[in-house]
């Protein structure tokens, strides 16, 4: 095996470039609200774009607008080692999540330019489209795409709650690519990543090592009661839908209690007709449904199911749900693992192996191609919230220990 490098990142470089492109919808409370294919996702593609050619990297977009940025190898026969994540946000997003490991990846890409560095296979940087699954459910959707998960079909016919579709706004915005979902390879993933939980901070561990992703289901609900006067309509004559919701978010809630480390959310819902003095005739909202072990989340899939109508019936309403999305539990690869080990070991980080709660591209990703994630700290937990905050040493931690991570595996290629 050839020796050790030791290049550097540039900490300060990349929270210049973070703090720069929070621009692109940026929010009053100092957050980002960059939901997918939207004309701030376009801004920040084109620039991103323009920076990856300006390492001198071929940029391709594939047809549900994944970007892949190359930068040739010494050996042209072998496939790309990728890193990868997400440039869009959620609508009160903050600054990091996704946005790390896209731009974490840059460094790591410009320090390898400045340095002049030629990797044994080429290295490649990617954005997903759609990762936060926000604007256009499910989450996760186009890494999906690439893993043969979803048809190209399926997500272009995707509705924002405006029932704007993505494939008609990936078009709008020209990022829909002439390049086929998959056709464009690598051989391995490494997704650098804020943890978006409170474990490393209470254990001040600079670096996750990522070992899995948790399962996760997602729902639908529709309650449908009846319209009418709240001045006019006796209490025990009413079939009030918003009632019937309020009920079942508390059991969906119980499901969780019940099944700890497991989490069950409600987290978007509609009232109709949402107005004062009008029992609410229907709801509409999400289920999120997640646990590391897939034979309990059967089981809170299963309590879930029959809170429902015994809920409804109690208060003669119906109650229609449908699972829109499954994405299983996820192990990742030992020998990518290992070389994310060496990378922290080699830059001298505080470090345990833990499992996500959040789910990520590299769930998906997993399935076609050796993967791995690596996890840096976040102030209190915190994240999908504009006050997500990360220092630049975390951030500049995270890039140095994925730089590293790739050339330990780029270094078993030689
Ligand atoms: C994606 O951010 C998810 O975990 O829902
Ligand atoms: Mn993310
Ligand atoms: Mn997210």
């Amino acid at each position: 095996m050839t020796a050790k490098t030791n290049l550097t990142v540039n900490p300060q470089r990349l929270w210049d470039t973070l703090m720069d492109t929070a621009r692109f919808g940026a929010t009053p409370k100092g957050g980002i609200k960059r939901l997918t294919v939207s004309d701030e996702d376009k801004k920040v593609r084109d620039w991103f774009k323009a920076e990856c050619e300006k390492l001198g990297c071929r940029v391709e977009v594939d047809e549900v607008g994944n970007m892949f940025a190359i930068r040739p190898g010494k050996r042209s026969d072998l496939l790309p080692v990728a890193m990868g994540s997400h440039l869009d946000t959620q609508p009160t997003g903050g600054k990091f999540d996704g946005v790390l490991g896209v731009l974490g990846g840059l460094e790591a890409m410009r320090t390898l330019v400045d340095m002049g560095y030629e990797t044994n296979a080429p290295i490649m940087l990617v954005n997903w489209t759609n990762e936060e699954g926000s604007r256009f459910a499910p989450a996760m959707l186009c890494s999906g795409v690439y893993a043969g998960v979803f048809s190209v079909d399926y997500a272009y016919a995707r509705e924002d709650r405006q029932g704007i579709k993505l494939g008609d706004e990936l078009e709008r915005i020209g990022y829909k690519g002439a390049i086929k979902a998959g056709a464009v390879k690598f051989q391995a993933m490494f997704e650098l990543h804020i943890e978006q939980g409170p474990i490393l901070e209470a254990e001040s561990k600079m670096i996750g090592v990522v070992t899995g992703v948790q399962g996760m289901r997602w729902y639908e609900v529709t309650v449908k009661g009846q319209e009418s006067h709240t001045g006019a309509t006796p209490m025990g004559l009413r079939r009030n839908a918003l009632l019937g919701a309020a009920r079942m978010i508390e059991a969906i809630h119980q499901v969780g209690m019940a099944n700890l480390p497991g989490v069950a959310s409600v987290g978007l819902i509609e009232n109709r007709p949402n107005s004062r003095n009008v029992v609410p005739g229907e709801v509409f909202f999400t289920v999120d449904l997640r646990h590391p072990d897939e034979a309990v989340l059967d089981l809170m899939e299963a309590q879930y199911k029959a809170a429902l109508p015994k809920i409804a019936a109690e208060l003669g309403v119906e109650v229609e749900e449908k699972r829109i999305w499954i994405s299983p539990a996820v192990k990742f690869a030992p020998e990518l693992i290992a070389c994310v080990r060496a990378g922290t070991e080699q830059a001298g980080y505080p470090s345990r192996d833990m499992a996500s709660g959040a789910g990520h591209d590299a769930a998906y990703i997993a399935r076609v191609a050796p993967t791995t994630m690596i996890f840096v700290p976040c102030l209190g937990g915190i994240s999908h919230n504009e006050a997500e905050s990360t220092t630049l040493e975390e951030c500049g931690a995270g890039a140095q220990v994925l730089l590293n991570a790739v050339l330990a595996y780029d270094r078993t290629l030689a």
